[in-house]
Parts: C-alpha cells; sequence; structure tokens
C-alpha cells in the first residue's frame, strides 16, 4: 500500500517523525508542501496520505493550512495528521479536520507528539539529555502510530478539552496568525554573520535574499525559525533576547535535508 507523507518543518522535528514513520511503514514518499504549494490544487494518487507539521500559535503553519485547502484526494483515501509541539497542541489537528472536511475529505486520524521545542524568540533549547528523552518518545509513538496507519484505523483526533481548544486554537491563533508572515521584521544579523548564504538556501519559503552579503527578509514568513536555527555562526536574532539562548535543531537532521525542503 502506497503512502505519501507531506511534512513542513523549520528545526527538523516534523522530518525526523515523517523519516521514522516512512520507515516502519515501508513504501512511502515524503514530499515537502513547500515544493508543492504553489500548484493550483494538490491532487496526489496513493492509498494513504499523511500530513505531518509543527504546532505554531496552537494551529497549523500558515503553508499547512493553505496545504489542506488546496488538496483533494479520491474518496477511498486514508487521510491521517501527526502534528508535534513544544507545549500542547489544544485543537490544531481539530482544525485541520475542519479545513479538509471544506474539500469533503475525511481526517480519519490525528495524532500529536511532543518533542523539543524551538521558539527560541521564547525560550532557548532544552539540554541534550532532555531532547532525547523525547526522542525516546517519539520513537515509541511512531511504532503505536504506524500500527493504527497500517490498517487504515479511523481513531479519535489528539487534541486538549474544548475550553482550552477555543481559547488557544479559536482566539488566540485567530489573532496572532495574521502577524506571521511579517513575523520577520523583528529579525535581524549581528557582526558573526560571515555571508555564507546558509540561511537564504534553509528557508523553506525563499523569503530569504542576500544582499550585500547579509540576509533581508521579505516579509512573507512562516516562522518556522530554519534561518535562526541554521546560521552556522548564530549570527540571526529575534528581537533583544535571543542572543544567549542556545539553538535547536534535530540532531537526525542536516542541513542538506532542509536545502532540499526549499520550494522551487
Ligand atoms: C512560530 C512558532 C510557534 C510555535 N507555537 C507553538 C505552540 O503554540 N504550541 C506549542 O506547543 N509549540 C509551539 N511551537 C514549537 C514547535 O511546534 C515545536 O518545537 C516543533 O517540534 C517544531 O517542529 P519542526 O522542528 O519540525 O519545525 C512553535 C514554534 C514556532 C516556530
Ligand atoms: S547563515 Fe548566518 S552567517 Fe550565513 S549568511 Fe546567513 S546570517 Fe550570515
Ligand atoms: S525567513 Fe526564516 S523563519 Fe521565515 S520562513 Fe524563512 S527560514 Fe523560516
Amino acid at each position: 500500500m502506497k503512502t505519501l507523507l507531506y511534512y513542513f518543518t523549520g528545526t527538523g522535528n516534523t522530518l525526523k517523525i515523517a523519516k521514522d514513520l516512512a520507515a516502519q511503514l515501508g513504501d512511502t514518499e515524503i514530499i515537502p508542501i513547500a515544493k508543492v504549494i504553489d500548484q493550483p490544487s494538490i491532487t496526489p494518487s496513493a492509498d494513504r496520505v499523511g500530513i505531518v507539521f509543527p504546532v505554531y500559535i496552537w494551529g497549523p503553519p500558515l503553508i499547512v493550512a493553505n496545504f489542506a485547502r488546496k488538496l483533494q484526494v479520491p474518496a477511498a483515501t486514508y487521510v491521517f495528521g501527526i502534528t508535534n509541539y513544544g507545549g500542547f497542541p489544544a485543537g490544531t489537528l481539530l482544525m485541520l479536520k475542519d479545513l479538509l472536511a471544506t474539500n469533503k475529505i475525511d481526517l480519519s486520524a490525528g495524532f500529536g507528539i511532543k518533542m523539543p521545542g524551538n521558539y527560541t524568540p521564547m525560550y532557548g533549547a532544552k539540554s541534550t539529555a532532555e531532547q532525547q528523552k523525547h526522542f525516546a518518545r517519539e520513537a515509541a509513538a511512531i511504532k503505536e502510530i504506524a500500527e493504527i496507519v497500517k490498517a487504515n484505523k479511523s481513531v479519535p483526533i489528539s487534541a486538549n478539552n474544548a475550553l482550552v481548544n477555543s481559547l488557544f486554537s479559536s482566539f488566540i491563533y485567530k489573532h496572532g496568525s495574521l502577524k506571521i508572515p511579517e513575523g520577520d521584521k523583528a529579525f535581524w544579523v549581528d557582526e558573526k554573520c560571515n555571508s555564507c548564504g546558509v540561511c537564504e538556501k534553509v528557508c523553506p519559503v525563499k523569503n530569504i535574499k542576500m544582499s550585500d552579503g547579509k540576509p533581508v527578509w521579505l516579509h512573507h514568513c512562516e516562522q518556522c525559525v530554519g534561518c535562526l536555527q541554521w546560521c552556522p555562526q548564530e549570527a540571526i536574532q529575534a528581537g533583544k533576547k535571543t542572543a544567549v539562548r542556545k539553538r535547536y535543531h534535530h540532531p537526525d537532521i542536516t542541513e542538506q535535508d532542509m536545502i532540499s525542503q526549499q520550494k522551487n
């Protein structure tokens, strides 16, 4: 049975989840959402379609919401979602279910996995020991998820309670997500920048252009913090507090993996 896994990632957690699941399922293709998002509609043909993505402000990243709006699949396709988050998901997967329902797609299963948080504008990376605990739990979760997916089973969508979902996913996401594309106005580059150009290459949505050897942000940002986390010099800052905060990206995911995700 052929499975397609569509993903979006800023620091690799999501891609690691997609790779681990693909290894369990076999006959699986992993496709960056950024590579297909400019198509007028996305019409894959497979027995199963999975959508794998991080939680942003207790909802799906804008590019993932857009992907869900464009997705069209035959009625028999088993569609499932996996989200991952540093704190809690609230109603993120329920939002995905609603978005897909407008295209008459049923989200048959929705899974949440807690991973190391990556939002350096608010906190630094966890210790290596803490990260390892997350990774061990992720490996165990993927085995369980794979069994459900292999059986094309319908299971309840993972979410918090209705009050939390309504406050965080309806109210806060609704307002907060409006600011995401221009959230890059908080980014700036310090004197450590050596003009290597990595930030431009890892940005999934080509929101960075080099000018006189320094990155310039173009205000169609997804806030994935990939540029900030993958800069080898740790020269990209967001606001005033990030200079002293430890960076994070998943240790099994490479800069080349990130470059391969970039839209055409
Ligand atoms: C812009 C942004 C917003 C985020 N919002 C949330 C959130 O609302 N709740 C949460 O638990 N984690 C949040 N996170 C943390 C990520 O969901 C988490 O670290 C995820 O594993 C990152 O996946 P990635 O490595 O594939 O990019 C946020 C991260 C970013 C960059
Ligand atoms: S990745 Fe960092 S060092 Fe390289 S060009 Fe971008 S900001 Fe400068
Ligand atoms: S500019 Fe940085 S934060 Fe924005 S989408 Fe690109 S890599 Fe992600």
